[in-house]
């Protein structure tokens, strides 16, 4: 055999096997520093969680049935998952900075989706995060309001009831794709056993395409919740103004809803832009 062609035989062999050690090795210090080592996880000071293995810290509090939202599923797109990390967690990543602000930072806020869980960590979530729920729902009713907006009832089977405030959201899975997203519940805080969510078509958007082209009567799905501190505060009485467009309408009529059953005890303006006629609904 020649030199030339025991070069062009020999060195891809030996950069292939050197690679495969590198990793080897890489696995086996990873291991050794701690990717194996049992972890703990301290929620506000309170509820420990044992980790075994390596996952960020928003799987992690998820597979403990504790829902952080999570619109963009993780890809740190959506700013939604933040929590406070007291201990642990390692630095911000550059991709988490966009979502924090000034004080953010200096508390040491994270997107969870973006920590990982390698060594004993603590955090703390608002109480309200422990709450929220993972439901099997099914599809009831779907109505077009719209050309492009949809509303669609889901009913709880388990568990069978969600306890939400008026202006709270939930989170809806789309079945067989890791896409979640974010939208307010429409229905009135009194009914438990359903919500109501409002759906505006987005172009391109894949859950949304899901919920127009593909989503069902009878059909299950999962829904998380209920999320979100923008609801109606019971303790003011101040007059109130809503202002929305599209699907924005959706907490209002929660809001609307609730305030019809207490006997409107506070004055209400709204108002509800659209571009076109075609783009109005609930004018009545
Ligand atoms: S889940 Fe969207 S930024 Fe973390």
């Amino acid at each position: 055999m020649n030199l030339f062609l025991a070069v062009n035989i020999y060195i891809p062999i030996i950069i292939v096997g050197l690679l495969m050690t590198i990793t080897v090795l890489l696995i086996l210090a990873g291991m050794l520093l701690g990717g194996n080592k049992e972890k703990t996880l301290t929620i506000n000071n309170d509820k420990v969680i044992h980790v075994k293995g390596e996952d960020s810290l928003l799987n992690i509090l998820s597979n403990n049935k504790i829902f952080i939202p999570s619109a963009c599923g993780g890809k740190a797109t959506c700013g939604f998952c933040k929590v406070q990390v007291l201990e642990g967690g390692g630095e911000v990543k550059p991709m988490e900075l966009p979502f924090l602000s000034p004080q953010e930072k200096k508390d040491n806020v994270r997107l969870s989706c973006q920590v990982k869980v390698n060594e004993d960590i603590k955090i703390s979530i608002p109480e309200s995060l422990l709450y929220a729920k993972e439901y099997t729902c099914e599809v009831t009713n779907i109505d077009d309001l719209t050309y492009d907006i949809k509303l669609v009832r889901f009913k709880f089977i388990n568990p069978e009831t969600m306890e939400f405030k008026p202006g709270q959201y939930a989170q809806l899975k789309v079945p067989g794709i890791d896409i979640i997203r974010a939208y307010s519940i429409a229905s009135n805080p009194k009914i438990t056993h359903e919500i109501e969510l409002i759906i505006r078509m987005v172009p391109k958007g894949k859950a949304t395409t899901f919920v127009h082209r593909a989503l069902e009567l009878g059909d299950k799905v999962i829904v998380t919740g209920p999320y979100g501190s923008f609801y109606l505060r019971e303790d003011s009485n101040r007059d109130i103004v809503c202002i929305a467009g599209g699907s924005g309408k959706a907490p209002i009529r929660s809001i609307l809803y609730f305030l019809k059953d207490q006997g409107m005890p506070r004055k209400v303006k709204y108002f509800f832009g659209a571009r076109s006629k075609r783009d109005l609904y609930y004018t009545e």
